[in-house]
C-alpha cells in the first residue's frame, strides 16, 4: 500500500536516509543557489519541503542572509532541523495550508513540489502570499516525464502522491501562475539519467 510522503520522509529520518538526500541533492542544490542568490543583497529565505533543514544551514551562512526559514511536513524532519539548530526557523506545515507572516525574496524548494495535491494552486499562492515584488520561485525536480530512470520510484519508495509532469507542463504551471522570465534547465545529465530540472521565474510586479 502507498503512503503519505510526510509519512514516509518522517520514517526516512529514523532510518539515517534523510543525510543521503542531502548527499545526493548538494550539487544540483548549489546550482540552484548560485542563479537565485547571484547579485541579492540583504535577502529573505525559505526553502520549501526543507527535510533536515541542510538548505537553511547552508543559506544562513551567506554574508548577504537576512532572514532564512525552512517548513516541512515531516514532523521528524522538523525536530531534527530543530536539534541541531537553534538559530534559524523552522516551522512543520502542509506546504498546501500554510503561507509566511511576511513575504520573502527567493523561495528554493528542491525534490518537493510533485508530492504536492495541486502544485498549480500551490505556486499561485507562492505568487500571491510568499514572495516580494523582484522576488523568485526556483524548484528543482528529478522526478519528471522525460527523466524516465525516475519513473519507478513511486512504486520503489511506496509514496501515494507523485505528480508525473513533462518539462513543459511544468514550465506551464509556472507562467500560468503569473510568473514572469520562467525559464528551465536540466543540470548534471549523464547516461540513463536527464538531469535535475531547474525551473525558476520571478514576481516583477
Ligand atoms: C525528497 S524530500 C527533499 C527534502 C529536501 N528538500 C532535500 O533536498 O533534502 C521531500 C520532502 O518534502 C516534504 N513534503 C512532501 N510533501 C509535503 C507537503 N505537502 N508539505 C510540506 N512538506 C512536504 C517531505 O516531508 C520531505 O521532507
Amino acid at each position: 500500500m502507498k503512503r503519505d510522503p510526510k509519512i514516509v520522509f518522517g520514517e526516512w529520518v529514523e532510518l539515517g536516509r534523510d543525510e543521503g538526500m542531502a548527499t545526493g541533492h548538494q550539487s544540483s542544490v548549489n546550482h540552484m543557489l548560485s542563479l537565485a542568490l547571484k547579485g541579492r543583497r540583504e535577502f529573505s529565505f525559505i526553502d520549501a519541503g526543507c527535510g533536515n533543514g541542510w538548505v537553511v544551514r547552508q543559506v544562513a551562512e551567506h554574508p548577504d542572509c537576512v532572514s532564512v526559514a525552512g517548513v516541512d511536513a515531516a514532523q521528524q524532519m522538523i525536530e531534527k532541523a530543530k536539534a541541531c539548530d537553534s538559530k534559524n526557523h523552522y516551522v512543520c506545515a502542509d506546504l498546501e495550508r500554510w503561507s509566511p507572516n511576511s513575504s520573502v525574496d527567493v523561495v528554493h524548494s528542491m525534490e518537493v513540489v510533485y508530492y504536492l495535491n495541486n502544485p498549480a494552486r500551490f505556486f499561485q499562492n507562492v505568487y500571491k502570499l510568499w514572495l516580494r515584488k523582484n522576488g523568485m520561485l526556483i524548484v528543482g525536480l528529478d522526478f519528471y516525464l522525460e527523466n524516465k530512470a525516475s519513473h519507478s520510484w513511486p512504486d520503489d519508495c511506496g509514496i501515494s502522491i507523485m505528480r508525473l509532469f513533462s518539462e513543459n507542463e511544468w514550465v506551464n504551471i509556472f507562467a500560468n501562475a503569473g510568473f514572469s522570465n520562467v525559464t528551465s534547465y536540466r543540470f548534471g545529465a549523464k547516461k540513463g539519467w536527464e538531469g535535475t530540472l531547474i525551473i525558476s521565474g520571478n514576481k516583477l510586479a
